[in-house]
């Protein structure tokens, strides 16, 4: 059996080597701290799952309307204007398998084989796949350190070329934390309409803001509601991974086409599981806020340790969960006898000395640097921590 084109193109995880390293440890009873999770460690809310159980008991078992619920829908309608400043109608919503789902669905719906897609670096590894996937290109964008990987025009402009069709902007980013600027939006905003891109607005981050930093959605701004797909979803803000249920909006006729792909693909998101997403968007949100907190003090405490460790210089995230935590000044250099020649073998001492995972660059496109989580308990972030500084200071 010869497999597609379209399946040897994809390029294998590159943390999957760290992965299985640490699952090995992990079963030979090894205490690995985990700082590889894209997930927050916080249970779903109760009122949540206690609405997926009544919706199991009503009776709500059954395929739903493809692009989800109407409830849903309207329910996800009303917390995009009221977080994202911009209305949408509840058939220009499409409820997916999560976020990562409606990214595929949009780039599907989008891309034609050959169309590039402007791509800033370091980034979340499936937007490159899904981009080759679709056919497409993606068109690297690096983002400088000495803005803390905030993405400018500037950028844009040094690497637009023609045959260039659209822009994938993920603010707060994964894996750097980095919130690009209202004002740096708009004027992103004014250069896509110049140049007749559309947009991918990836926002699954947006209720995780640290500090006083304040997030736009481009969406929102004068003519872009025509060329943006917004996405969105619970997974992150509700501690919902395992749900499942993203969202993108999108004018009607772009709405109606990631429908269709989807109806010949999933078809409906879980209908329990849409239940418990109204659950989240209409009930009480200080749960998000409690979360968010917590996440702050996890990240003050974070990188007060991470700052204290030789050669490494960690970037404070003003939102999402990661460290993005720059490695230069380890390369060349030897540790417990292995030469560094990038956040790869500066990965694998970690976890073989200090039994500490994270994820190396690599995966986001950048070889000398690595993530951080701080999803996990501030007594997991302190011992971890020590365990690199002891390591590394030695
Ligand atoms: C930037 C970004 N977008 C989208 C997703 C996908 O989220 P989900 O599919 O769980 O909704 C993730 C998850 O890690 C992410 O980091």
């Amino acid at each position: 059996m010869q497999l597609s084109q379209r399946a040897q193109a994809l390029s294998p995880s590159p943390t999957m080597a760290i992965d299985a390293r640490a699952k090995a440890l992990l079963a030979e009873g090894q205490d690995v701290i985990n700082f590889s999770a894209g997930e927050p460690d916080f249970d779903t809310p109760e009122h949540i799952k206690a609405a997926a159980v009544e919706a199991i008991r009503r009776g709500d078992t059954k395929y739903t309307a493809v692009a989800g619920t109407v409830a849903l829908r309207r329910a996800i309608a009303d917390h995009v204007a009221e977080v994202a400043g911009v209305r949408y109608a509840p058939e220009e919503i499409v409820v997916s398998v999560g976020a990562k789902h409606s990214l595929y669905n949009a780039l599907m719906a989008l891309v034609n084989p050959g169309d590039k897609v402007l791509l800033p670096v370091p980034y979340w590894v499936s937007y490159s796949e899904q981009i080759r996937l679709a056919g497409g290109e993606p068109v690297f964008v690096p983002l400088s350190p000495s803005r803390q990987y905030r993405l400018t025009v500037e950028d844009l402009e040094a690497h637009w070329q023609p045959g260039v069709v659209g822009l994938i902007l993920n603010s707060p980013s994964n894996p750097t934390g980095a919130v690009v600027e209202p004002r740096e939006i708009e004027r992103i905003a004014a250069w896509v309409q110049q140049k007749d891109l559309w947009v991918i607005s990836d926002e699954i981050y947006h209720r995780l803001l640290y500090g006083t930093v304040r997030h736009q959605s481009i969406a929102a701004l004068d003519g872009m509601r025509e060329r943006t797909i917004y996405v969105n979803g619970v997974s992150k803000a509700y501690a919902m991974t395992g749900w499942r249920i993203g969202y993108a909006a999108a004018p009607k006729a772009l709405a109606a086409a990631m429908a269709g792909i989807q109806s010949q693909s999933t078809s409906n998101p879980t209908s329990v599981a849409q239940a418990a997403a109204v659950a989240a968007l209409t009930g009480p949100q200080d749960v998000v806020e409690t979360m968010r907190q917590e996440f702050e003090r996890r990240r003050a405490l974070a990188y007060d340790l991470l700052s204290g460790i030789r050669g490494l210089r960690p970037v404070l995230p003003d939102g999402a969960f990661y460290f993005w935590v720059e490695t230069d000044a380890w390369v060349g250099r030897t540790l417990a006898g292995t030469v560094i020649q990038d956040a790869d073998s500066l990965a694998a001492v970690l976890l073989d000395q200090a039994l500490v995972a994270v994820v190396p660059g690599s995966g986001f496109g950048v070889p000398h640097a690595f993530r951080l989580s701080f999803a996990t308990s501030q007594e997991r972030i302190r011992e971890g921590i020590s365990r690199m500084a002891r390591l590394l200071n030695a």
